[in-house]
């Protein structure tokens, strides 16, 4: 058995369920020694935790976090040194996918968004460096989205600022933290099938792989980045849509 991540621990903001429940099963199948699931949704958190501590032998900790409040995220990140001896992995899969129409978009609804999608993954990174850059090591993975490249499909204009955001802030992080050994990556799914689209309808014409995404075929990767396989990438953001947009 493939027990890559033996010694290791990780921290997986949204980490009750979809893209970033998946890579957090996967990192535990490949022997992650702990992971706390973060997520508003303590339930689901629990529910999550305890099957993926029962399927994989990996210590996982469900922790509820609102990532808008920086509070919360100072909280996180107690805990999450409270419960494992350190981290080496950080997954920011927070995120929320308004559909508002721009006449609609006040600055509430505008800020609500990017506090969330943004301002908590920046937070999340701040916190998060203060123990990467002590021990000299880092993985740090960014979950952004294909409108960062291409504008909004059926999202709200301010889903795409965020993402688009949360695409340059990893760039500018990967060139400030690397003499730290830290690497900082994004991934840039198109649709994946997860909540997040379940009320949608997304169609498959456009996309080569002829099929929209599944959260496996984005936590294979994020689980790649956040393995020294990708030692010598930083500040990536990768795409992950089925040939449907290529850089
Ligand atoms: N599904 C897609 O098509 C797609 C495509 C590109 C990017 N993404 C991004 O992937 C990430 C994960 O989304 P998903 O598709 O797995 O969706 P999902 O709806 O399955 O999961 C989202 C999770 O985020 C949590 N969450 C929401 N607001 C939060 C907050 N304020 N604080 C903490 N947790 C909060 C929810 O409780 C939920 O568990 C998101 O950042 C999303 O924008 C998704």
């Amino acid at each position: 058995m493939n027990k890559e991540f033996e010694g290791k621990y990780a921290i997986v903001t949204s980490g009750a369920r979809g893209i970033s429940f998946e890579s957090a099963k996967i990192l535990a199948q490949k022997g992650l020694s702990g992971v706390v699931l973060a997520d508003l949704n303590i339930e689901q958190a629990t529910e999550s935790a305890k099957k993926l501590e029962d399927e994989t032998g990996c210590s996982c900790y469900p922790c509820q976090v609102d990532v808008s409040k920086p509070e919360d995220i100072e909280h996180l990140f107690e805990f999450a040194l409270e419960k494992m001896p350190t981290f080496h992995i950080l997954v920011n899969g927070a995120g929320v996918c308004p559909t508002t129409p721009i006449e609609d978009l006040d600055a509430d609804k505008w800020d609500w968004c990017m506090n969330i999608n943004l301002r908590g993954a920046h937070l999340c990174m701040r916190e998060a460096i203060k123990t990467m850059k002590k021990q000299k090591y880092g993985k740090i993975v960014n979950i952004s989205s294909v409108v960062a490249r291409i504008g909004g499909i059926a999202s709200s204009v301010s889903y795409a600022v965020s993402k688009g955001g949360l695409l340059s802030a990893t760039k500018s992080y990967a060139k400030v933290l690397g003499e730290y050994n830290i690497n900082v990556y994004a991934v840039c799914p198109s649709v994946i099938k997860t909540n997040m689209t379940a009320n949608t309808n997304y169609s498959t014409v456009g996309i080569p792989l002829g099929r929209l995404g599944e959260t496996e075929d984005v936590a294979e990767v994020i689980v790649f980045l956040a393995s020294d396989a990708s030692k010598y990438i930083a500040g990536q953001g990768i795409d992950i849509n089925g040939g449907s947009y290529m850089n």
